[in-house]
């Protein structure tokens, strides 16, 4: 099974982990001949950490990080490549990505950090001279998009005369999903936000090196392209870097709205201060091979597809369950709440900023120099349940055998099943998707419905059925690696597992101690 097909089976589950929701790609509606690759990249911390713009410091506001698991407010490159994991699908890529938590401002003063998964992030081949692209050099740090803005950007970039280019505001864009398959036109800032399917906020980078400073915290160490997404580099930047561009998909409508509002973390309700940052963390022989390769530059080659395994160079570190087997961890200021819901904004955030057109003046720094001595050094891994303190055990360890009683009393585990065949589930009778999945809960609720098999999917998917259909089977107990195995965490019991990608750990209920009407049975055991 493809990763597109799987995307798409997704859509339809309304997917909330950012593992596998590079969905409706947006690379796609900006020109897919070219070639590019794309991960998914769990969350692996969310809280005030910025080691570019605030390095050492605490940060004025809060973002959400994915990649590097030691991501610290002086991460150095060194720092980042020993992480011992990443939350990205290429192990080779120990890169830090992060972007501004988004929050909905209740009527009543709360904020509730609104749900997300991760980002999606995009390698494209950008740029007329692209059989140039050069990798990303260690040390090399970057910002796209400025907090302040509340308002869009108008100016253009600057280029030689008689080469088109576009306004500096382009670089940020939002695309809400009204259906799994449509979207609104796509905007510059937050317009929409009744988005059943989701609101994709967009960031494109800096695709134009000077070849010289690895950072420069006014950004003049890097340009972008002529059209942002394409084009040329200027004279004064000549060293043209793979074209980044991240996705973020938030569920706005799985918040209980009040009459309140949408607000990223610096205190912005229009979306203009939308803003990403990006720390190379990448394994240099992996990055260069996989562009020296072609995995960028090749439009006929194999990776105009987007697929990670199209890329020899990027395959060998691919895990699909990197997202779940690199779990968050804990923010650097524990005594800061920023996620669920929460009395203020973190950080010291002025609620009557301009909100357009004016641009807004920064947090207070002051302010946050009162936390800098509560920064802790290395954080922990942020577990519901049941997480190890030291995160070592390989998923494939966690497996439990077929017949072996797990969860709930009564229930035993049956094997595990693959899924999806002609975009049929194997359990189809019922299901639903839970950021806090555990196998008891999933039990539970398929035995409260009269079910007798339990299957977890992707970590936080659960299904219901009294037997397998639509060509499950249960071949997959003891899959070779080369295919998806059964070897996600569950969502929220990190000491078990939870299927994997198109693949269920299917529970079946023994005792016949369920006040359930249902009288089916079970006709399909391993
Ligand atoms: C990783 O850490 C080790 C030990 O501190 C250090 O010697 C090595 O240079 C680091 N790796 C890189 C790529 O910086
Ligand atoms: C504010 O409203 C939200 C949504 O109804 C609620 O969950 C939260 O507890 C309220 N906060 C306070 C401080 O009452
Ligand atoms: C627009 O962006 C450019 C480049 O970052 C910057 O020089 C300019 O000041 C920005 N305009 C406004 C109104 O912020
Ligand atoms: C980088 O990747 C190459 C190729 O897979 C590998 O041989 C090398 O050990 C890696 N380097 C580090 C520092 O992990
Ligand atoms: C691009 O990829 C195709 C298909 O793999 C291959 O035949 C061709 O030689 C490649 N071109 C270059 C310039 O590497
Ligand atoms: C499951 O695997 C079996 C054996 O390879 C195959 O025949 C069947 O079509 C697969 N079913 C699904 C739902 O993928």
């Amino acid at each position: 099974m493809t990763q597109t097909q799987f995307s798409s089976l997704c859509v339809l589950n309304k997917m909330r982990s950012s593992t596998f929701s590079g969905l409706v790609s947006a690379a796609a509606l900006l020109g897919s001949a070219d070639a590019f690759w794309r991960m998914s990249c769990g969350v692996v911390q969310a809280g005030r950490i910025d080691p570019l713009i605030s390095p050492g410091r605490i940060a004025g506001h809060a973002h959400k990080i994915s990649g590097a698991s030691d991501i610290s407010t002086s991460s150095t490159y060194s720092q980042l490549v020993n992480s011992s994991c990443t939350t990205c699908e290429i192990g080779d890529d120990k890169s830090a990505y992060w972007t501004p938590q988004l929050y909905y401002h209740h009527k009543n003063g709360s904020f509730e950090a609104v749900p997300n998964g991760g980002h999606t992030i995009y390698y494209l081949g950008r740029g007329d001279d692209k059989s140039n692209t050069k990798p990303f050099p260690p040390g090399f740090g970057m910002v796209s998009g400025d907090p302040k803005l509340r308002s869009y950007n108008k100016t253009l970039i600057p280029v030689a005369a008689g080469v088109a280019s576009r306004p500096f505001g382009d670089r940020v864009s939002f695309a809400c999903l009204t259906t799994p398959d449509k979207q609104k036109v796509e905007q510059n800032s937050m317009v929409y936000t009744d988005c059943q399917y989701g609101l994709r906020a967009q960031i494109q980078f800096q695709s134009c090196w000077d070849g010289v400073n690895l950072y420069k915290p006014d950004q003049s160490h890097v340009a972008y392209l002529s059209r942002i997404d394409n084009g040329v580099c200027p004279s004064t930047h000549p060293v043209l870097l793979p074209h980044l561009f991240y996705e973020l998909y938030y569920f706005p409508n799985e918040i209980v709205q009040d009459g309140g509002e949408f607000m990223f973390a610096q205190g912005d309700k229009t979306g203009y201060g939308f803003h990403g940052d990006f720390m190379m963390g990448w394994n240099t022989t992996t990055l260069g091979e996989a562009i020296s390769s072609g995995c960028l530059t090749n439009d006929t080659g194999p990776t105009s597809s987007g697929s990670i395994d199209d890329c020899p160079a990027l395959k060998r570190s691919h895990s699909n369950a990197a997202g779940w087997n690199c779990p968050q961890r804990q923010a650097l200021i524990p005594s800061e709440p920023v996620g669920g819901m929460i009395d203020k904004l973190p950080g010291c955030i002025n609620l009557n900023q301009s909100q357009g057109p004016d641009n807004a003046v920064a947090s207070d720094a002051s302010c946050s120099s009162s936390y800098d001595s509560q920064i802790a050094t290395r954080s922990a891994p942020l577990g519901p349940t049941g997480m190890p303190s030291s995160f070592v055990q390989p998923a494939s360890t966690l497996r439990p055998t077929p017949g072996q009683a797990v969860g709930n009393s009564g229930w035993v585990y049956a094997g595990c099943a693959n899924d999806t065949q002609n975009n049929a589930r194997s359990l189809s009778a019922l299901s639903t998707t839970k950021d806090y999945m555990t196998i008891e809960t999933c039990q539970s609720y398929c035995s409260s419905k009269g079910y007798s098999l339990a299957g977890l999917e992707n970590g936080n998917e659960c299904y219901c059925d009294n037997s397998l259909g639509n060509g499950g089977t249960f071949d997959w107990t003891n899959a070779p690696s080369e295919y998806y195995a059964c070897d996600m965490r569950c969502a929220a019991d990190y000491g078990k597992i939870c299927g994997g990608a198109a693949r269920l750990s299917v529970f079946r209920k023994t005792a016949s101690t369920s006040s359930s009407s249902s009288s089916s049975t079970s006709t399909s055991s391993p």
